[in-house]
Formats: structure tokens, C-alpha cells, sequence
């Protein structure tokens, strides 16, 4: 069963085939990082108006990659939310007007499913039931999975979202976007014990804080502004690195930016890993996809290897290109609902909140 994926929920066109949810045979991704980095964060007008410059021939090159003629599709399953309405709703009628002229059938797919269902592109094997912790730009939640189309909410953020705080940081200290690669990147050669930064454990749950640690970056910067070596910001943000009057002879007093990416980074990620931790506890589930851009980071990998070491549970990273947004994770999912019966009408219409 072949189906073409399309996801425009944010900031990247892509559309892939999958042939029965688990093979990938294209997976077509146009960023849009250089038009929203000069921004220091998404723009979703921009965002929406290159999504339709680039859907169509991402969608041909997705078909042409695959060898695959529309007329051999057994749907289309495009990404109704949640995400940005604007590029949401490109996404969505694009493939209503296609579903329409070619009579394909058209299925709806919610984008925290397809996270969670890029685990099959890679471990068609990996059984159920699993805890799916999804960490990403938009979102930060643990779902306790039972099988196809059963998600029980277990954790969220009650504030900001795991990416979400890389990519504040990252503009904080002038490094550009999307954050979270680059301070993945600073934060190798920096001490992840440098600077001890706030963990909102908040113990007895699973839902996350990550506002927190954000607004204790700026205060540490603002403390110590005139100790702190910017040399490494790629973008640097007037008024603040462009002027600094960093000394560099009193070597001791002197913080480097790898210092604060590091212990930034620590921060997050320690309350990532403990959350996954009582989550496989209180669930009594020993099995864990985790998904989403953070999950793309590579100490994460690296701690949770240890964890799956030490407590003898599953833990499974799918490969950094399917941990962020694509489309082959939305075919994935969309195959399931297609195998199930779930045909979306021709009126679908994407929704920017949409719980799973
Ligand atoms: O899943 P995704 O592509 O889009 C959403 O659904 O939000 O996630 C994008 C987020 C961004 O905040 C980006 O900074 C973060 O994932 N990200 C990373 C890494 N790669 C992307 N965060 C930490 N380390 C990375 N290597
Ligand atoms: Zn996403």
C-alpha cells in the first residue's frame, strides 16, 4: 500500500512515500532556516507564503524519488494540525485537491501521532504497548501508548516546549536558528557543570517546566554580561555582544559560551531523561520512543543509552532525520488510519490546537 505524507505544520515542506507504513521510499524535506533565521524565530506569514512556493515541487520530487505516479496511491495523508494554521491549511488543500481530482482517498493525521509513529520507519517491530515522550519545538508530552489510535496524555508542559527553550536561549545568546543544533554543537567542548541552572523536577509529575530555566539563562547573562566570551555567536543581536567590552586578560573571571550551551543543555536534558525514568515507572511499561527535533540532540542519545543500560528498558531514538519534522512519519501514521477506515471528507479543515 503506497501512501505520499505531506506535512506543512511549521516551518518546513515535506512530502514523502511510504509503502506500508514502514518503507520509506522518498522523504522530501525544504527548509525554510535561512528565511526565518535573520528572525531569531519563526515568522508565520513568511512561513505559510514559501510553503506554497515550495509544496508542489516537493510533492513532485517526493513521487519522482519514489518512482511512484499519483494514480498508484492508495492516499494521501496529510498533517491537520496541531501547528501554524496559516502553513497548516497550504498543506491541507493541496492534498484535498489532489484526493479530489484523482479520487484518492485523503486521511487526516494528527502531527504528535506522526512522532510517535516514526518509530515504525525504522522498528516495524518494536511492540506495543510503549511510552512515546515527544519532545519538540511545539511540544513537550509523554503518552502512555496502547496501540494504533489509543494515546493516554501521562505528562506535558505547562509552560514552554523543550525546543522551544533551546531555540530562546540560542537567540539569547546571539547563536541564531533553530537553537538547537547549535548549542548541541557549543555544548560539546563546554562544561556541563559550569553553571548550575534551575531543574523543575516537579516531583509527583510528569509534565514538564521549561520557561524557568529560560528566564535564569537571561539573569545569569545580565549578571555577568561583562565576563562572558562571545566569540562564538554566529548572529550577534545590537546593544548587547556587538558592544561587549569583554576583557580578556583576567583569564579566571572569563565564561565561555560552550560553558553556558553545556550547562544549559544539562539542565533540560536531566529532567528529560528523570521524566522518562517515572514515566516507564509509574506505567510499568519497560518499552520508550522518543521523538520530536530535541530527541535529534546528541548527549541526549548518549544518556539515554546509559539509562537503557542501567534500568534494563527499551529505549528507541529514531535517526535525527526522522526526529524532526517530515513527512514519511505522517504516511507512517496515515496508513494505519487508512488500513482502519479513517477516510477524512473533503471539508477537513486543519486545526492550530489539536490534542491527540
Ligand atoms: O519536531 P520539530 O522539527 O518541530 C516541531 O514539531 O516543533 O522540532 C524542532 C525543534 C526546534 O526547537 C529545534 O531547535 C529543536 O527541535 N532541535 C534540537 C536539535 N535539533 C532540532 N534541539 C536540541 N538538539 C538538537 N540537535
Ligand atoms: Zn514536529
Amino acid at each position: 500500500m503506497l501512501i505520499l505524507g505531506i506535512d506543512t505544520s511549521c516551518d518546513d515542506t515535506s512530502a514523502s512515500v511510504v509503502e506500508d507504513g514502514i518503507k520509506t521510499l522518498s522523504n522530501i524535506i525544504s527548509s525554510q532556516n535561512e528565511i526565518h533565521k535573520k528572525y531569531g524565530g519563526i515568522v508565520p506569514e513568511l512561513a505559510s507564503r514559501r510553503h506554497i512556493e515550495m509544496i508542489w515541487p516537493v510533492i513532485d520530487e517526493a513521487l519522482i524519488v519514489a518512482g511512484v505516479k499519483l494514480e498508484q496511491l492508495s492516499g494521501i495523508a496529510v498533517c491537520h494540525g496541531p501547528g501554524l494554521i496559516g502553513s497548516l491549511l497550504v498543506g491541507c488543500s493541496f492534498a484535498k485537491a489532489i484526493c479530489y481530482s484523482k479520487k484518492i482517498p485523503l486521511v487526516a493525521v494528527n502531527h504528535l501521532e506522526g512522532h510517535i509513529f516514526s518509530l515504525f520507519l525504522e522498528r516495524p517491530t518494536f511492540s506495543f504497548p510503549f511510552i512515546a515522550v515527544i519532545v519538540s519545538g511545539g511540544h513537550s508530552c509523554i503518552y502512555r501508548v496502547e496501540r494504533f489510535g489509543n494515546y493516554t496524555e501521562i505528562g506535558r508542559t505547562r509552560d514552554d516546549a523543550a525546543g522551544e527553550a533551546y531555540d530562546k536561549v540560542a537567540k539569547l545568546l546571539g547563536l541564531g536558528y533553530p537553537g538547537g543544533p547549535l548549542i548541541d554543537k557549543l555544548a560539546q567542548r563546554g562544561n556541563p557543570k559550569a553553571i548550575n541552572f534551575p531543574r523543575a523536577y516537579l516531583p509527583e509529575s510528569l509534565d514538564f517546566s521549561f520557561s524557568g530555566i529560560k528566564t535564569a539563562v537571561l539573569n545569569f547573562l545580565k549578571s555577568k554580561r561583562d565576563s562572558i566570551d562571545f566569540s562564538n555567536s554566529l548572529s550577534i543581536e545590537p546593544g548587547s555582544q556587538k558592544n561587549n567590552q569583554c576583557q580578556k586578560t583576567d583569564i579566571k573571571s572569563y565564561i565561555s559560551l560552550e560553558d553556558i550551551a553545556a550547562s544549559f543543555q544539562a539542565a533540560i536534558l536531566d529532567v528529560i531523561v528523570k521524566k522518562t525514568e517515572w514515566a516507564v515507572r509509574k506505567e510499568r511499561i519497560k518499552r520508550v520512543v522518543i521523538s520530536g527535533g530535541v530527541a535529534a540532540n546528541s548527549e541526549l542519545k548518549k544518556r539515554i543509552k546509559e539509562l537503557s543500560a542501567e534500568k534494563d528498558i527499551e529505549i528507541f531514538i529514531p535517526s535525527a532525520h526522522l526526529c524532526t519534522d517530515n513527512a514519511a512519519m505522517i504516511a507512517a501514521a496515515g496508513y494505519h488510519h487508512l488500513c482502519a477506515g479513517n477516510i477524512a471528507g473533503l471539508d477537513l479543515n486543519p486545526k492550530a490546537f489539536l490534542p491527540l
